[in-house]
């Protein structure tokens, strides 16, 4: 099903006719294709539903061109990242090229289907931006930290969702619910990954949002579970590279503090209300990929 994805993928590109941009591509690794998969399986795989997944994933690789740039990231699914390949301007006129043209091939879609993904990397732009700025000090503030990750992350996906839907003529509210809660849950999940996993399951080094100023929920919950003491220690450490020792305290502490286990939960929670909704909508094999979403390692 995917394979259609692909080929869409290597021909917008192949059309830039520029050797540079096919070479750099050929060093992307694929990743999931998460939003793809959300696209054909609302939408089946009519020629619009594969541009459409084409496009998404395009802009969505772009933003991890620079992402990697902007969290000083080395290495992404298991291959050093561009900017570590070759440096942050190769990285970041990369990503222009791909979103621009996921841009151009987003003309021949729909206008609907076009302003819901413009509308979504407006939001997703934004996020970054937040997370940037949240990064700046040890946040203590849940929600700042949940709307943040609702634009950086679920934007995008609830847009795919929402986009195959008015493609296939099914209800978009339903069906954007469903890509917001998968979207949520996924962010939730990959920030406990990066606590809970080693560098060789993530295929990134661990622990690495900490010390890039990140204090995603577990952080927060573990904040507010620690005396005065081990709070102080807890933001000491922020925002810096971690000895070994101190990763294995912040973990302990993790553990004892049940903060992973109420992050896991929480996403679980929007999991099972996105599966709910599928049920009533009848769409079995949206199940399984919302279940997919909290039952990965990496
Ligand atoms: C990964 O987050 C980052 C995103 C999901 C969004 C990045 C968005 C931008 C850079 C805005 C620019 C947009 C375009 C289209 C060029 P993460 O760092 O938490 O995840 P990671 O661990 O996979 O790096
Ligand atoms: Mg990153």
């Amino acid at each position: 099903m995917l394979e259609a994805v692909e080929r869409k993928i290597e021909q917008y590109i192949a059309d830039l006719g520029d050797p540079d941009a096919r070479m750099l591509y050929a060093r992307l690794p694929h990743g999931k294709r998460l939003r793809a998969r959300l696209i054909l399986t609302i939408a089946g795989t009519s020629l619009p539903a594969v541009k459409t997944a084409a496009i998404v994933e395009m802009i969505h690789a772009a933003s991890l061109l620079h992402d990697d740039v902007l969290d000083d990231a080395y290495v992404r699914r298991g291959h050093p990242s561009i900017n570590a390949a070759f440096d942050n301007k190769t990285a970041i006129m990369f990503g222009d090229v791909l979103y621009s043209k996921g841009f151009l091939e987003l003309n021949d879609i729909g206008r609907e289907v076009a302003k819901v993904i413009s509308e979504a990397v407006v939001r997703l732009s934004l996020g970054e931006r937040n997370d940037i700025l949240l990064a700046e000090r040890f946040n203590t503030d849940r929600d700042a930290y949940l709307n943040m990750i609702d634009q950086k992350t679920a934007a995008l996906i609830q847009a795919s969702a929402e986009a195959a839907a008015l493609l296939s003529g099914k209800d978009r509210n339903i069906y954007r619910t469903y890509g917001r809660n998968l979207g949520l849950a996924f962010q939730m999940i990959d920030d406990l990954l990066d606590i809970t996993e080693d560098a060789a399951t993530l295929g990134k080094p661990a622990m690495h949002d900490f010390a890039e100023g990140k204090t995603t929920l577990p952080y927060i919950y573990l904040h507010e579970a620690l005396n005065e003491a081990g709070r102080d220690r807890l933001v000491a450490l922020h925002g810096r590279p971690l000895r070994p020792a101190d990763e294995q305290w912040i973990r302990t502490e993790m553990e004892k503090h049940h903060a992973i286990d109420r992050s896991r939960n929480e996403a679980r929670r929007l999991i099972t209300e996105a599966v709910e909704l599928m049920e009533q909508a009848g769409e079995t094999s949206l199940e399984a990929i919302a279940r997919s979403m909290i039952e990965r390692s990496f």
